[in-house]
């Protein structure tokens, strides 16, 4: 029997009911001074490393310290009768830990780590934060370059390669389900019409409105956790 191909396409509202803020609520405490856009740039790392590492690692802490929710567990269980493919512009890592094997990073990952200068990974201690700081020296590389977290800042070019098997993800779907995400940060907001352009169904869940909504086969109108278990035995009923 050939299963059915489920591609998800996910953003920081699929980790909300985890406990980790959305990308738009996420600067506060020591850095509600910064927009998020001046905080996550290249140009605040090379002026002030060390609040940008301390943020990171306060970020990094945050997501080891919470779960995975019912969604991303719905998400790792319907592997077991559909080919599931997760392409996530989160940079958390709930998704492989609820146990889904295929999930492409958008935009990046915030357990990767590597040399600002020379590129190479790096493996080592990161501080332990339990409790935001402001300021914590990022290590440095043999090369002498400050070691940067695997995320793509904001004026960052994003990588090739996940882009390229989030692209081939929506071409072979025989269903597109977009939760937690506003869809305005593109090229990620230009999937899900793509995947209607080529006929694709798509299923939107998210508690509020967004610009796909109009235009999704379906919108649920619901949170990850709530929509997401059971969603699967719905969908022939959901699209038709
Ligand atoms: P946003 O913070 O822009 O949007 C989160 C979305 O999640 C909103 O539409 C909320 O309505 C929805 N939401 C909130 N709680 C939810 C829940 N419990 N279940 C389902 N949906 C819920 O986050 P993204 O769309 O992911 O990029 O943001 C896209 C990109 O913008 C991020 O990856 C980041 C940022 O700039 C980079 O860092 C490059």
């Amino acid at each position: 029997m050939v299963s059915v191909r489920v591609t998800v396409l996910s953003g920081a509202g699929m980790s909300a009911e985890s406990g980790i803020e959305t990308f738009r609520d996420a600067v506060t405490g020591l850095w509600e001074r910064f927009d998020l856009d001046e905080l996550a740039s290249p140009q605040t790392w090379r002026r002030q490393p060390n609040v940008v590492w301390a943020w990171c690692l306060w970020r990094y802490h945050l997501v080891n310290s919470v779960e995975p929710n019912a969604g991303h567990k719905a998400i790792a269980d319907w592997q077991r009768r559909a080919d599931v493919r997760v392409v996530t512009q989160n940079i958390d890592n709930l998704h492989e830990r609820a146990g889904s094997a295929w999930v492409a990073h958008l935009h990046g990952s915030l357990f990767e780590f590597h040399c600002s200068r020379c590129g190479v990974e790096y493996h080592g201690e990161l501080a332990d934060i339990p409790e935001p700081v402001e300021a914590v020296d990022p290590p440095v590389c043999a090369c002498g370059g400050t070691i940067r977290p695997g995320v793509v800042w904001f004026g960052e070019a994003m990588p090739d390669e996940p882009w390229q098997q989030a692209v081939a993800a929506v071409a072979l779907a025989d269903v597109l389900i977009v939760v937690g995400t506003s869809g305005i940060v593109y090229p990620a907001a230009g999937l899900p019409s793509a995947a209607l352009t080529q006929g694709i169904p798509v299923v939107e869940v998210n508690p509020d409105v967004t610009p796909l909504s109009d235009s999704a086969t379906v919108a649920v109108h619901d949170t990850a956790a709530r929509a997401l278990p059971g969603l699967l035995e719905r969908l022939d009923e959901l699209i038709g």
